[in-house]
């Protein structure tokens, strides 16, 4: 499949027309007020195990005031939004969306962020960005979607400064395949771009950057789904629809949810953190 293709059937994938509508809808409806980052956070962090899964990458990375952060496929800016308001940080995310783009400026304008945190609608294998302009590059369930991960890495590294590193939080391949479709991440293979841990860490490697940090999570993102699941299972029949992530995904939230479970379970897919570090390029 061509690239133009690709990138047609990703953002058929991950299409929500009207996305800012439909949030600033629920929200009213919920009858909540969003005023701080915390506001969002069931809604606006677009991976497993949600904020508390940033909050720790972010630790772990040892991320700093000032620090200048690139975060890509940044999704609803929960993420970016947190490292400005927690970390210190100042955050630019790009996206393919431009529905998540726009409902990622909406909800950063109604925290009160935008000084700090701004978006920009865009392909991460093409980063519109000078050389050694961010400290940090941060990418959170997003490499997936990537079939040529040493040119991302080659783009991450020139956009890098000297003593940059990458933060990331992503599904790597698990020892058995195939996968379970469809997920959040690919409606069938045609998008889905998994390779294992040692994979991904040897095409790091080649494109001169050593992890520091690398730790397989799998465990406690099963243990979230199965909590969520159970949550789900007690709600009663004619309660409405919760403000979380069925909002951006869709109607196909549940099927997509169980069959990451499945992935899981099966040890068809890994999650793993990884802190890494820029080197020399080869
Ligand atoms: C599973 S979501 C994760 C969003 C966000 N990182 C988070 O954790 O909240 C994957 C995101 O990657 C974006 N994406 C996928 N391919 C991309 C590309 N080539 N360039 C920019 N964004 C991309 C999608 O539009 C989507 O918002």
């Amino acid at each position: 499949m061509n690239q133009d293709r690709r990138t047609q059937s990703l953002s058929d994938h991950y299409r929500r027309p009207d996305l800012a509508d439909i949030l600033r809808e629920a929200i009213a409806k919920s009858g909540k007020t969003i005023r701080s980052y915390q506001d969002t956070a069931a809604f606006d962090e677009f991976h497993m195990r949600g904020r508390e899964a940033t909050r720790e990458l972010a630790r772990l990375a040892d991320m700093s005031t000032g620090d200048k952060v690139l975060d890509l496929g940044c999704g609803l800016g929960g993420p970016a939004r947190m490292l400005a308001a927690e970390f210190g940080c100042t955050v630019t995310g790009i996206d393919l969306m431009a529905e998540y783009i726009e409902a990622a400026e909406m909800l950063t304008d109604m925290v009160g962020l935008a000084h700090r945190v701004t978006f920009r609608q865009g392909d991460m294998q093409a980063l519109p960005f000078a050389d050694s302009r961010f400290d940090v590059v941060w990418s959170q369930h997003t490499l997936m979607n990537i079939a040529d991960k040493p040119a991302l890495f080659e783009q991450i590294h020139r956009v890098l400064t000297p003593k940059g590193k990458i933060a990331l939080y992503e599904v790597v391949a698990g020892n058995v395949s195939p996968r379970h479709y469809p997920v959040q991440w690919a409606t069938d293979p045609s998008m889905d771009h998994l390779i294992d841990g040692d994979t991904l860490r040897a095409q790091l490697a080649a494109a001169g950057f050593v992890p520091s940090i690398w730790q397989d999570t799998t465990a406690a993102c099963r243990q979230w789904f199965e909590a969520i699941q159970s949550r789900m299972a007690d709600r009663p029949k004619d309660a409405p629809p919760p403000l979380g992530l069925n909002l951006v995904i869709g109607p196909t939230t549940a099927e997509k949810a169980k069959n990451t479970v499945r992935n899981l379970k099966e040890d068809r897919i890994r999650v793993v953190y990884g802190v890494v570090e820029k080197s020399f390029k080869c």
